[in-house]
């Protein structure tokens, strides 16, 4: 099989560093990139029925020369459970795999945590591989070691922080995903752009932006470079979130509670969520006279240009404020009883507020519930 050219994005993580490799075909690159990792012939390829049944053919030929296993799980947030995490070291034993052999994540977002943490338990730790599916996986969840799963008590609460060995990006992946999912992707495309990017908040506006969310390959390999990158170097920087890391939780604070307040049912998406908790960071920024008027008008109008949520589209979450406050104050980066909010000076100049304002917050939210 010809291996398709790739982009190559370094995770600079000491003895733990790894390559993200990106380009439109990269899949077929994956036996080679796999040889250079590990001497293992075996691997776990965790996926699940939605992308087994459009791609597993795909991995499985690019697979050929190893001894692949092949396990394959429902699709949907709910596999992210105790009972998730049972099946998936269930397989592993079964099939008699060992520490050194490969376990590899090819899905989404909830397939990456999900096989992430299990091979982190798995004999105290299996090489990990990560080839994700979606835009968000892509950009975002493939990328830095979170992985979890969730419980009772909420979302992402029991995991680890395991660093695949490879992450793996083919684009060409992308032309099955719906455009509601590809939105929400590009939420976390635009957030790296207005951490601490402007130049690349502008080219998304330019009309990169609008080339992704009609999945252009250049369009999609560069603007997937871009965050990869910019995830490398804030998780080379900070890998458990002492610090800086914080930072890509821009809009995270808001999308939780809102999620919360949808109640994970699918009626909203995590990137949509996202989309217009960043409207709402700039938003709240503004109110509270750290940030111009204009960035957060320019922010929400690049958002509607691209038919992406915003506030304005949330108010079937919106109903009460004191509830919404609640579900801020549970934020897993609060410290010392106070709310850690990432706000925003201006387009690409965001910071981590660690006391933030309860009572201006209130103030807001109550402004904009129904
Ligand atoms: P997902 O994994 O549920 O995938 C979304 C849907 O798309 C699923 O139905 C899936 O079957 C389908 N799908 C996947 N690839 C496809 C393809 N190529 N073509 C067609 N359909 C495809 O959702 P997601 O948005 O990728 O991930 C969300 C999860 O990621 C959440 O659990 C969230 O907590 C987690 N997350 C983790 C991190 C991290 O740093 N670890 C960061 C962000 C989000
Ligand atoms: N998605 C936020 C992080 O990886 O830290």
């Amino acid at each position: 099989m010809k291996t398709a050219p790739t982009k190559t994005v370094t995770v600079d993580l000491a003895e733990r560093s790894y390559d993200i490799r990106i380009g439109a075909g990269a899949l077929s690159g994956l036996g080679e990139a796999l040889r250079a990792i590990t001497t293992s012939d075996r691997v776990a390829v965790v996926t699940d029925e939605t992308v087994h049944a459009l791609h597993g053919a795909a991995i499985a030929e690019a697979l050929a020369d190893f001894r692949t296993h092949m396990f394959v799980r429902p699709q949907g947030e709910a596999q992210k459970s105790m009972g998730g995490l049972d099946a998936v070291l269930d397989s592993l034993f079964r099939a008699g795999f060992d520490r050194g052999d490969t376990v590899l994540a090819f899905g989404g977002g909830v397939i990456g945590d999900l096989t992430g943490f299990a091979a982190s338990v798995f004999k105290r730790g299996a090489t990990f591989v990560q080839v994700p599916t979606t835009l968000l996986a892509q950009v975002d969840s493939s990328v830095g070691g979170k992985t979890a799963i969730n419980n009772a008590y909420g979302k992402n609460l029991v995991g680890a922080f395991y660093q695949p060995r490879l992450v793996l990006i083919d684009t060409e992946l992308l032309q099955t995903l719906p455009a509601r999912q590809v939105k929400a992707g590009y939420a976390e495309i635009v957030k790296y752009g207005l951490i601490d990017r402007p130049e690349f908040f502008e080219a998304l506006d330019a009309g990169l932006g609008a080339g992704i969310l009609s999945l252009e390959p250049d369009a999609l390999s560069s603007a997937i470079a871009t965050s990869c990158a910019a995830k490398a170097s804030v998780v080379s920087r900070d890998e458990r979130e002492g610090g800086v890391r914080a930072l890509l939780n821009l809009g995270h604070t808001f999308a939780h509670a809102l999620e919360l307040e949808a109640g994970y049912g699918g009626a909203l998406l995590h990137g949509e969520a996202v989309s217009a908790g960043i409207d709402m960071a700039y938003q709240f920024s503004a109110r509270i006279g750290v940030c111009s008027a204009a960035d957060a008008s320019r922010v929400r109008d690049h958002l509607q240009k691209l038919a992406m949520p915003t506030q304005l589209d949330m108010l079937p979450f919106l109903k009460d404020a004191d509830t919404l406050l609640g579900h801020m104050r549970q934020d897993k980066k609060n410290a010392g009883g106070r709310i850690t909010l990432i706000l925003t000076r201006a387009i690409g100049a965001a910071y981590i507020e660690r006391e933030a304002d309860e009572s201006a917050l209130a103030d807001y939210l109550k402004d904009i519930c129904t």
